[in-house]
């Protein structure tokens, strides 16, 4: 297998500086050698190069970091990003459901998928946690695509047997459409399955207790949903479900919530809640531009800290704002701010990469740059624009990070680095 090494300023926080103090590693000067897609070592370029006589080694400018990990996004709402109107249950009737609905042509899905993975690509994002629709073709759509680039990419099609016209499957159909994806697409490249009922509010009962089956029967698949995002939602759950004691009983008591489950939002889930959810080893996907947009609510990530809650960061596009993870942890800040909590840079990062890895269960095999991960990077250039210029030269590392958070994007993405290969560029957009 042949070596190739990259040279270069690189960071990564494969641990969580929230628990560790030595999280953060970084190189002023490093070497990055990969080997059949992973990490062979990684070190300074001083120690490092002279244990790899002949080794082809490429100078890569800037900073590089390990490939961005978004824990929740929709690829059918690209084209519905930046919708003007409505909270949460009017945004999706009005604007969501009408734009999934054209998922049911293959063609629409064949063309969305192949957008959704060059935008991820040119935004640095090498893996993520994606809600498809209520048609199976649509994950077919996704997975043929992210398998031929390679990507690390989770999705599963949408369980919603109580969903509005046009856009249902039946409680029965719709976990056998599930069961044939799982077995079509099992161990096949770099993909993997979650449950995905939308809601606790478009799925019967019947639906529900399938998708515990399903989950219990397949212990390599996530349990991907929505939980405790808007205030109208968590009223109209309690109608629909009085036996209930709060939203997250309801995912308890069909089997829902485990160490493989990811809840999205969770932004106003009482302590008992937050509690519930760290003993079962859940986690939540914080999704700050969304619920900025959507006016959803300000995500308490110090008490699901303190409760001892896994947490990644979400996109949640069309809700979200922007594809970009940097941009996303800028927004995160903003939310720390409103509720009078400062996010580190460095934890901010640590949430982007390594700790949306350990969301989705894959803290062994990305988001840390660790030697025997897979060679997934970013090569980000903190001067990508006169602003970031003017904010980040000569200044020191955590100030030209935070600088890319608030003022980065796709722009400050150089290149994306997919198995130790280049994927996409700035200049040239994604390849296939
Ligand atoms: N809850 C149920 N469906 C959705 C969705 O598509 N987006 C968001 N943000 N929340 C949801
Ligand atoms: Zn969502």
């Amino acid at each position: 297998m042949s070596r190739h090494g990259f040279r270069g300023e690189i960071l990564s926080v494969p641990r969580d500086p929230l628990r560790h103090d030595d999280a953060i590693r970084h190189l002023a000067d490093g070497l990055l050698v990969v080997e059949g897609g992973r990490v062979c070592a990684i070190g300074p370029y001083a120690t490092l190069a002279p244990r790899f006589a002949g080794l082809t080694i490429e100078p890569l400018a800037g900073l590089i970091v390990p490939g961005f990990v978004d824990t929740h996004v929709h690829y059918p709402q690209l084209g519905a990003i930046a919708a003007h109107g409505g909270q949460l249950l009017e945004w999706l009737e009005r604007h969501i459901f009408p734009a999934e609905a054209a998922f049911a042509d293959p063609d629409h899905a064949a063309r969305m998928a192949r957008l959704f993975c060059d935008a991820l690509l040119r935004h640095g994002t090498t893996s993520a946690l994606v809600f498809a629709t209520v048609h199976p073709g649509s994950v077919e759509a996704l997975f043929r695509e992210a398998l031929a680039r390679d990507m690390r990419l989770i999705a599963g099609k949408v369980l919603m047997d109580l969903g509005p016209d046009g856009l249902r499957d039946g409680a029965e159909s719709g976990l056998a459409e599930s069961a044939a994806l799982i077995a079509r697409w099992r161990g096949r490249g770099r993909l993997g399955y979650a449950v995905t009922p939308r809601f606790a509010l478009t799925s019967s009962p019947d639906q529900l207790t399938g998708a515990g089956a399903l989950l219990a029967r397949h212990p390599d698949i996530l349990l991907h949903t929505h939980i405790a995002e808007n205030r109208a939602e968590i009223d109209a759950v309690a109608a629909a479900f009085p036996q209930d004691r709060d939203y997250l009983a309801v995912y308890e008591r069909f089997g829902l919530v485990g160490p493989r489950s990811v809840f999205a939002h969770g932004v106003h889930l009482a302590p008992d809640a937050m509690a519930r959810l760290a003993a079962a080893g859940s986690g939540i996907a914080f999704c700050p531009s969304s619920n900025l947009f959507l006016g959803s609510g300000l995500f308490d990530l110090a008490a699901a800290d303190a409760a001892g809650v896994r947490v990644g960061l979400g996109s949640d596009i069309g809700a979200g704002t922007s594809l970009s993870m940097l941009a996303t942890c800028g927004e995160a800040y903003k939310i720390g701010q409103l509720r009078g909590d400062t996010l580190d840079p460095f934890r901010a990062l640590y949430l982007a990469t390594a700790g949306g890895a350990a969301l989705l269960g894959l803290e062994d095999r990305i988001g840390g740059l660790r030697p025997g991960q897979d060679a997934d990077f970013v090569q980000l250039d903190p001067a990508a624009t006169p602003l970031l210029a003017l904010r980040t030269a000569g200044r020191p590392l955590a100030e030209r990070l935070f600088a890319l958070h608030v003022l980065g994007d796709d722009r400050a993405v150089a290149a994306t680095f997919l198995a130790g290969r280049r994927a996409a560029t700035r200049e040239t957009g994604a390849f296939r």
